[in-house]
């Protein structure tokens, strides 16, 4: 299995192009890339052709995809059945009947599925995101990698393992030619479509820098770029956008004003804010979230979080449990348990049906079974490390983020994972809309 599947051109009008998929249509942009012709075979991600495919190599990669394609369907629709909702009245089952006919659900019971704690409740809380998932975006789950290139930092996070004042940890970075090698592995190699390149704020790297970065990846590696690197300039973005770069993951991390303050002592809730609006304007994808379990945080500041990432425009939701990491100031913070995160994952299918839902690497974390379990309660993405081993071990954001497990294991688990639960690693982009 790999990442994308190659679908042919259908029709194109102005850059808007349609796509066929053994018979579903789904629409992307040219993006710029020129010479595209009805006939042709191409890969999308997020809705943006990212290359041309030649008809040959298209034609054998389709090939061990053609039975595998409807074999995971019909799993996947196995598997998400719609739970049986008793029809006594009860709260829970009004809420669920409600959010999965896409009904707007109230503040007041997004918080009552938040605080349920029976684990037959929690189940039909996930069941119910599960079929929603199904029956909106179909079995597709994108697997991105990301490539972390610098644990440098100059920021001071109270949680964050890199933070600047932490002198316990190994600084590296990588030089540009090692991120392009890197990438080029990820790409090539390991067969990736979506790269986010990941680094601290770390001022080492020039703006002309981070743009040359983007530039050589993209014109290289043919891929969709995202660059998760902190608060840089607009002008910065500006020039990344214009060179390659599509995506931005950038978390507000809390949408409480006062948490944040005192957790970012260097850096202003509003400006960051404010940033992602104007990465959304200039066309950024936007992967965007908080973490959970942070001091003080209520259920209801997890709701607005959640509202805040929608009003953001955010492509992508990525939301994290908050693990203490030693030599921080949370370092005894308590973490969040995987029913938690479980239900968080639920209730942003209700309130955001179509989004495409992070299982993140700190979730995993929680329980040898969390990834699973996420994927089974509404989440629709996945992320694998693609970073050069030195690094990745330095990239010590919290304990246990680092893998032992090679790049060509993990990837052997993820997708034996993906097809026992029907889910095929693609990123078929929006449904084609005539
Ligand atoms: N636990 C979980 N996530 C963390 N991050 C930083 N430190 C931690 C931690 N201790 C996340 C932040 C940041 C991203 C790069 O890593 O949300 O945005």
């Amino acid at each position: 299995m790999c990442y994308a599947m190659p679908g042919v051109i259908e029709s194109i009008r102005d850059g808007h192009v349609s796509i066929g998929y053994f018979g579903q249509r789904r629409e992307a942009i040219t993006d710029g890339l020129d010479g595209l012709s009805v006939g042709d075979y191409v890969y999308s991600q997020n809705g943006f052709i990212i290359r041309k495919v030649p008809a040959d190599e298209a034609h054998k990669i389709l090939e061990t995809w053609r039975d595998l394609f409807s074999h995971l369907k019909e799993e996947d629709s196995r598997q998400s059945e719609k739970p049986h909702l008793a029809n006594d009245g009860s709260k829970l089952s009004r809420i669920l009947l409600k959010a999965a006919n896409c009904g707007a659900l109230s503040d007041d019971e997004l918080l009552s599925l938040m605080s349920t704690t029976a684990d037959h409740e929690i189940e039909l809380i996930c069941q119910t995101a599960n079929n929603l998932r199904h029956r909106l975006l179909d079995n597709s789950c994108c697997v991105h990698g990301i490539l972390e290139f610098s644990n440098v930092c100059k920021q001071g996070c109270m949680y964050c393992g890199i933070r600047a004042a932490n002198t316990n940890i190994n600084r590296l970075r990588l030089s540009i030619d090692e991120i392009l090698s890197a990438a080029i592995a990820a790409t090539e190699r390991y067969g990736f479509k979506t790269l986010v390149l990941q680094s601290g704020e770390d001022g080492h790297y020039s703006d002309d820098d981070l743009v040359e970065i983007v530039r050589r990846v993209r014109e290289k590696c043919g891929v969709l770029l995202f660059v998760s690197v902190g608060e840089r300039s607009p002008e910065c973005y500006e020039r990344m956008y214009k060179a390659g770069a599509r995506g931005a993951l950038l978390r507000f991390e809390t949408s409480n004003r006062r948490i944040y303050e005192t957790l970012h002592p260097d850096s202003n809730h509003e400006e960051r804010i404010d940033l992602l609006r104007k990465l959304s304007r200039m066309g950024y994808l936007i992967a965007t979230g908080s973490l959970i379990g942070l001091p003080g945080q209520s259920a209801k500041d997890i709701i607005e979080d959640i509202r805040l990432a929608k009003s953001l425009n955010a492509e992508m939701y990525t939301f994290s449990p908050l693990i203490p990491a030693p030599d921080t100031p949370l370092a005894n913070a308590q973490r969040p348990n995987l029913n938690d995160m479980l239900k968080l994952t639920s209730v942003i299918r209700f309130i955001v049906p179509n989004s495409r839902i992070l299982v993140t690497t700190a979730t995993e974390l929680l329980r040898g079974d969390a990834r699973e379990l996420s994927l089974r309660a509404g989440g629709n993405s996945l992320m694998l490390n693609v970073t050069p081993k030195a690094m990745r071990l330095a990239y010590e954001l919290y304990p246990g983020k680092t893998s032992a497990i090679s790049l060509s294991d993990q990837i052997q688990s993820t997708t034996d994972l993906l097809k026992s639960i029907g889910r095929a690693p693609t990123d078929l982009g929006r449904p084609y809309v005539a």
